[in-house]
């Protein structure tokens, strides 16, 4: 049996979860290949002839990076392989991350047999220095992912497969929001928090770590320093130049002072039944903890 795990991680909480999916999955006799979103040149190609699909990814404002969206809307019409949708989300919101990437691939006649999101580090900026779910996903996280392989394994033999709807968000905001344009919706989440980076030349030393470091490729290797195009994922900003850079040579302005970061970001985060839904399973509807 072939297995192939898509993903995409920024700061390696979802790689975390991906690598205790595949060793399960190893473990369950499957031959695995995982591969990185933003390493593919055609994902319909390497999702060909897979018994089982994994697309696993952080969660951004609520739901996947949207080109994570965008390349599980290129795949190619299948009938009924089965497929699974993971996330790790700062412990928030996972928003309708797994519910969205689950309806894309059941449109394309995916049968879904689970979602899973796990708690990671809130690794946005404002996270980071409150040190939100810091050493998150630990141990504890990473056995679930396993228990969810083994469930959803269970699932497929029993020939059973999940509504995606099952993975919708039960948090109001997103319950009030669901079906308005997606970009309107980030927008709210977003427009609170994201702060403003500014680059200091002179504090750079050309080291060209976050040249490496960046996921979408988007900054270019200028003649004394890097060039951003700030266009970043989706015109998202991930942060990862900031984090990496040793030269400090990167400020970051808040809108609103650090502090107040959980009061703004209360208006869409999840209630504890939510967050304890940690896996959803074809067949049983399982809520992990
Ligand atoms: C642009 C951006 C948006 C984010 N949006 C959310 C969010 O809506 N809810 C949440 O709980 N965490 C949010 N986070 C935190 C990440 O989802 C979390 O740290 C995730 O585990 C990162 O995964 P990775 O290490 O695989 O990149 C966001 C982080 C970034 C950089
Ligand atoms: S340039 Fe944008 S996408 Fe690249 S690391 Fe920086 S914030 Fe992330
Ligand atoms: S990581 Fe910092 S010091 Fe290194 S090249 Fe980038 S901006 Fe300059």
């Amino acid at each position: 049996m072939k297995a192939a795990i898509f993903y995409f991680s920024e700061s390696g909480n979802t790689e975390k979860v991906a690598i205790a999916i595949y060793e399960r999955l190893e473990k369950a006799g499957y031959e695995v290949t995982p591969v990185r979103f933003q390493d593919l040149d055609d994902l319909p190609a390497a999702a060909d002839g897979v018994d089982l699909f994994a697309a696993g990814f952080p969660t951004f404002f609520g739901y996947p990076p949207k080109f994570v969206s965008d390349a599980l809307k290129s795949l190619r019409r299948v009938r009924g392989t089965d497929a699974i949708v993971f996330t790790t989300y700062g412990g928030i919101t996972a928003g309708d991350s797994l519910y969205e990437a689950a309806s894309t691939l059941a449109k394309k006649g995916y049968r879904i047999l689970g979602g899973l999101k796990i708690e990671g580090n809130d690794d946005y900026p404002q996270g980071r220095e409150l040190k939100i779910n810091m050493g998150r996903p630990d141990e504890d996280d990473l056995r679930a992912a396993a228990r969810f392989v083994d469930k959803i394994l269970e699932a497929k033999a029993a020939g059973h497969s999940l509504d995606p709807a099952a993975l919708a968000s039960h948090t109001q905001f997103f319950v009030e929001n669901r079906g308005k344009p997606r970009r309107r919706v980030v927008g709210r989440i977003r427009r609170p928090i994201e702060g403003k980076i500014e680059f200091n030349p002179k504090q750079c030393i050309f080291c060209v770590t976050c040249i490496q470091s960046c996921p979408t490729r988007s900054i270019r290797k200028g003649d004394r320093t890097p060039e951003f195009s700030w266009k970043c994922i989706d015109g998202v900003r991930c942060y990862q130049c900031v984090r990496v850079c040793p030269g400090k040579a990167f400020t970051v302005s808040y809108p609103r002072p650090v502090g107040e970061y959980p009061e703004l970001t209360a208006l869409y985060a999840d209630s504890p039944e939510e967050k304890r839904r940690r896996y959803i399973v074809a067949g049983e509807q399982d809520r992990g903890r």
